[in-house]
């Protein structure tokens, strides 16, 4: 499975922090904010990643993870040069993916809880449609809503409305197979100008191949599109990580126990960060973790 980091847009709702560095570069606690959807993607055993942004983020983006070959991955960029929506990603990266299937994640979103491997191990495999992620929230009408029956099936799709029929929202973390990109060449834009996932879900959904995994009580999505989003997200990781003395999203730690990397080399990672709490942790890792 292929994977896409979409780390378009403008930041806009975080103006003016954004007007001269990319939102994904800002950080939540003690790492960027692009670490988390990335390393979603790497928990679900997703190895060659295309990162989409704008053209003038991509340098620094560049600069940060570089070709990803130190974690064991391989990362590469695509322009998008004006953001015309989040459907957009499978058209920019038609040629990534291939012939493959592919999860696509919002460079905002972030993931965390117990079983977040399990699931993304259970559902990445052999897909045949699209499975998409649910969450509860207070205020639907923010995202996606999908409507589900009493045992959870999906029943409906629909973006940002006024009068949401459920309380779930879908998540920016989506599993496909390589019909996408057809299907994605296939929709018009919607009234505000955009090519919208939702309407590639729901094709999907209309061909009853749309599958809905909700993720439960104690699992946190978060997104960091606005400035109490991402303080309220920095504050989040900052309480576990100071509660348990682990690290969320370690690119590091995660490459080392997904096997991408060995102790070795993990280790000198952390050394080259050696002056910085996060730095000394890898190394701690790598320690831990060496035959
Ligand atoms: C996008 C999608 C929406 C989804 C959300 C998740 O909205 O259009 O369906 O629920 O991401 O973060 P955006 O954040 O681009 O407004």
């Amino acid at each position: 499975m292929k994977g896409i980091v979409l780390a378009g847009g403008y930041g806009s709702r975080l103006h003016p922090i954004t007007l001269a560095v990319s939102k994904q570069l800002l950080p939540v606690n003690d790492k960027p904010l692009i670490y988390y959807p990335l390393s979603a993607l790497m928990l679900a055993d997703v190895r060659d990643i295309l990162i989409i942004a704008l053209p003038d983020d991509i340098p620094q983006l560049r600069r940060l993870l570089g070709d990803g070959s130190h974690l064991g991955i391989s990362l590469t960029y695509a322009e998008q040069p004006v953001p015309n929506g989040l459907a957009q990603a499978f058209l920019t990266g038609a040629e990534h993916i291939g012939d493959d299937s592919v999860a696509l994640v919002l460079g905002d979103n972030i993931f965390h809880g117990n079983g977040f491997y399990d699931l993304l191990d259970a559902h990445s495999r052999d897909i045949e449609g699209c499975v998409l992620f649910g969450y509860p929230v207070t205020d639907p009408e923010r995202y996606g809503v999908g409507e589900v029956d009493e045992t959870g099936r999906l029943l409906s799709l629909a973006e940002k409305p006024e009068k949401p029929r459920s309380n779930l929202a879908i998540t920016g973390l989506y599993l496909y197979d390589n019909d996408v990109v057809e299907i994605a060449r296939g929709i018009r834009p919607s009234a505000r100008g955009e090519l919208e996932i939702t309407d590639v879900n729901r094709v999907y959904l209309e061909q009853d191949r749309a599958k809905l995994v909700t993720f439960g009580r104690g699992f946190a999505w978060l997104d960091a599109g606005t400035p109490q989003s991402l303080l309220q997200a920095g504050q989040y990781v900052q309480t576990l990580e100071d509660r348990q003395g682990v690290r969320i999203a370690c690119l590091e730690e995660v490459a080392l126990r997904m096997g991408f990397i060995d102790a070795d080399a993990c280790h000198r990672l952390g050394a080259k960060l050696s002056r910085s709490g996060y730095g000394e942790y890898v190394m701690a890792v790598a320690s831990e973790m060496s035959p």
